[in-house]
């Protein structure tokens, strides 16, 4: 049985103007997919297609406007409490803009603890135990837990993202252009980190994205999105092969190929 499963799913948002006209705009149509348990699946698409939206509807931020998301084979619009509690814990999402992701008043612990308060029986003590371990899961400093997210790195306040991410023993994260803002060192070295933690823990990855580039490297499996639709999937190792032309233009993207490190390194 998958982890989490679409079936159908369509997203349309209602806009009213000025003049009291209302107009419907349908962001996703007939989605269906299926993530299994410690897999790495990127969904890939061009800005505005739907990807965003997908991902909230995923982690049940948002409820589909016709079709089912299946939690473990459970429509989520169904699950019992004792389940959608499970469905909330082991199902999280991680997004682009870590600064805006975090409460700017609340220590990187505080931040960090917030899913454990919510969703675990851990006391303080136990919470704080906890922070120290995930800070060095995803390899911060200890001390960095009384710092404000205005005192850290943008590369620091996304592993403090993945962290909170980790904090409940997810089965599944999703990472909405979660390294996008990232340099490109920091990006692989985040790609790094991810990658230890799925051998460590089993966890799979669905890696939402713009940049091809990083596809190869970390995902087993690619499905690629347009205006609103899978038009594509296809294995990793292949995407060189994609054919629909929103893939082929996200391919043309990243041409000429990344540079070559040696002769990067002599210049
Ligand atoms: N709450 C909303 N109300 C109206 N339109 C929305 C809403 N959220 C997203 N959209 C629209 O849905 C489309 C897809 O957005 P999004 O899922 O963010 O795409 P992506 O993440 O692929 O860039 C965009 O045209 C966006 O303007
Ligand atoms: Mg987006």
């Amino acid at each position: 049985m998958s982890l989490i499963s679409t079936k159908g799913v369509s997203k349309t948002y209602r806009s009213h103007s000025l003049v009291g006209a209302s107009s419907t705009k349908v962001v996703l149509d007939d989605i269906s997919l299926a993530i299994e348990e410690g897999e790495t699946v990127a969904l890939v698409g061009r800005s505005g297609c739907g990807k965003s939206t997908l991902a909230r509807l995923l982690v049940g931020l948002e409820s589909p406007s016709a079709g089912t998301v299946m939690f473990r084979g459970h429509a989520v619009d169904t699950l019992t409490r004792g389940r959608l509690k499970d469905f909330r814990r082991e199902v999280q999402l991680v997004f682009q803009d870590s600064p805006s992701a975090v409460n700017g008043r609340f220590s990187i612990r505080a931040i960090i603890a917030e899913p454990l308060r919510h969703l675990t029986a851990l006391d303080d003590r136990q919470r704080d135990a906890r922070v120290s371990e995930l800070l060095k899961m995803v390899q911060l400093p200890a001390d960095l837990a009384d710092h404000l997210p205005s005192q850290v790195s943008g590369g620091q306040l996304q592993r403090v993202c993945i962290a909170r991410a980790l904090a409940v023993n997810p089965k599944l994260i999703i990472l909405d252009e979660a390294v996008s803002n990232l340099d490109i060192h920091l990006q692989a070295s985040a790609l790094e980190l991810l990658g230890r933690l799925q051998k460590e823990t089993g966890i799979a990855y669905l890696f939402v994205t713009h940049d091809l580039r990083l596809v190869k490297r970390f995902a087993s499996r690619c499905l690629v999105m347009d205006e609103g639709g899978i038009v594509e999937e296809i294995r990793s190792a292949d995407i060189a092969l994609l054919k629909h032309p929103a893939a082929r233009s996200l391919l043309a993207a990243i041409l000429p190929p990344l540079p070559d490190r040696r002769r990067e390194e002599h210049c």
